[in-house]
């Protein structure tokens, strides 16, 4: 083919305004807001890369789907097409809808971990963190030694270390291991993706032990199209092939249907064994809903069961693995120290490499993240110091980006705003808590900036 520029594979039928708003209003919004991007009104945010989750554009054919929507408590038409999109995908037996995807995480852990256990994973969410502590288990990161590492151009950097988890089965006991869980992508990491070899090898050492696996699939169909670039074997597989040949390896899954679900709210829960699924459904009831809706409209389970499938689109895959790459490329080539290779849904700043001047203990992600705002009306989400506290391997600012919501000149925009902030880098200073909640603390700490001396 002899031309070469990827576009947008859809045109835009329904626009959204934005406004701007002037550097002195930013200032005052920002403390106002405790120098916490979460607590800013959406409104004063220009372009808003806090999440993917739940915050892409529906398609044409999902907005036809919600018409068809069957409301029903029990028994609804939509949860059966609901199912049967998911299953042709993933290939489980029992599908259990759900909110979000923290809520399958809360009922899977619920059921299956006690005090005492362990969850090994490559990297944990932190909502998927929470809920396994929530249990009293310990939540374990067994990412390859790559994936801690930034600069690592390694094309799996999401891989778990197999000789690792067989080490760790082996030093605590089996019985302690309820599950073994693998994040795809690895949002934590880098939104970098699991190879098909790794997850088989995994699989291979839970089976070994008799303990299930399940993934952690918000971004399967992205983690596909990775496989599909980079592994070799797979170039002539669809990316819908290589999601159904990764989901085979395993037992279950949770799911945030608010990332390659495309849609604005919903998740599930899947497994294969039948007492699980009949515990999970009874969880279900108490505090989600009828096992045939859990929590969400009949018109959501109708956007997910066409979402799902369109993630798995190759001119969508195309399109969203090379925007996301167009970004990671812009600023790494003007000297923006990023993770690299840049993930399926975000780029990933080092903001250790960007901030070399502030100490992990005064959030350089944090500081970096409202420099940003206060620069461009910008806002972005820290993974780092103030979201993990001592567990943090990296302070990371994550510049995610909404499925099929922004387009190029957004995008430049935002390179334009970056290149800015890292021209007078120096002069940003560090921040200290003066609020945290005992979890979770992220989303409502307080801090404010540290005076120079
Ligand atoms: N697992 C992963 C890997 C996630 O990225 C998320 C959410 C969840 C689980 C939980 O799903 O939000 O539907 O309850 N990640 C969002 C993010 C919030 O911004 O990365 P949820």
């Amino acid at each position: 083919m002899p031309i070469k520029t990827i576009i947008e594979p859809f045109r835009i039928k329904s626009v959204e305004p934005i406004r701007w708003t002037t550097r002195a209003q930013r200032e005052e919004l920002l403390k106002a807001a405790h120098y916490n991007l979460f607590l800013l009104p959406a409104d004063n945010v220009l372009i808003d890369l806090l999440t993917d989750s739940g915050t892409g554009a529906m398609s044409t054919n999902q907005w036809a789907a919600i018409m068809q929507g069957d409301e029903s408590y029990a028994g609804s038409r939509s949860f059966d097409r609901f199912r049967n999109s998911i299953q042709d995908i993933t290939g489980f037996k029992h599908v259990i809808p759900t909110h979000q995807g923290r809520a399958a995480e809360r009922i899977l852990f619920g059921v299956m971990c006690k005090k005492g256990d362990v969850v090994p994973n490559n990297t944990h969410f932190d909502t998927t963190r929470a809920n396994v502590k929530f249990t009293g288990a310990e939540a374990l990161d067994l990412v390859i030694a790559e994936g801690k590492q930034p600069a690592s151009t390694h094309p799996f950097k999401g891989n778990m270390d197999v000789a690792a988890l067989e080490a760790l089965i082996q030093r605590v006991g089996r019985e302690r291991v309820p599950l073994v869980m693998l994040t795809v992508t690895n949002n934590s990491g880098g939104g970098q993706p699991v190879s098909m070899q790794n997850a088989r090898e995994v699989a291979a050492v839970c089976k070994q032990h008799n303990i299930p696996l399940y993934f952690d699939a918000c971004r399967f169909a992205e983690n596909a199209w990775f496989i599909k670039l980079r592994e070799p074997g797979y170039e002539n597989h669809t990316p819908k092939q290589i999601a159904q040949e990764m989901f085979a390896l395993g037992d279950g899954c949770t799911m945030s249907a608010k990332k390659d679900g495309m849609a604005n709210i919903g998740g599930f829960l899947c497994t294969n064994d039948d007492l699980l699924a009949q515990q999970e459904k009874d969880l279900l009831i108490l505090t989600e809903g009828y096992p045939t809706y859990g929590g969400l409209a009949g018109r959501d389970l109708e956007a997910i069961a066409v979402g799902i499938q369109e993630a798995l689109e190759e001119d969508y895959l195309r399109y969203r693995i090379a925007s996301t790459a167009y970004l990671g490329k812009a600023i790494a080539a003007a000297g923006v120290p990023i993770v690299q290779p840049p993930g399926g849904h975000a780029i990933y700043i080092d903001a250790r490499g960007f901030l070399p001047h502030i100490p992990s203990d005064q959030f350089p992600g944090v500081a970096l993240g409202c420099e940003l705002y206060l620069e461009g009306g910008v806002r972005s989400v820290e993974i780092g110091t103030l979201m993990f506290a001592k567990a943090a391997q990296m302070d990371l600012v994550r510049l995610a980006i909404p499925r099929r919501v922004y387009t190029q000149s957004h995008i430049d925009y935002l390179v334009e705003v970056i290149l800015e902030v890292f021209a007078h880098r120096g002069q940003i200073r560090g921040l200290r808590l003066t609020y945290e909640a005992p979890f979770l603390r992220h989303f409502t700490a307080r801090l404010e900036p540290i005076e120079a001396a």
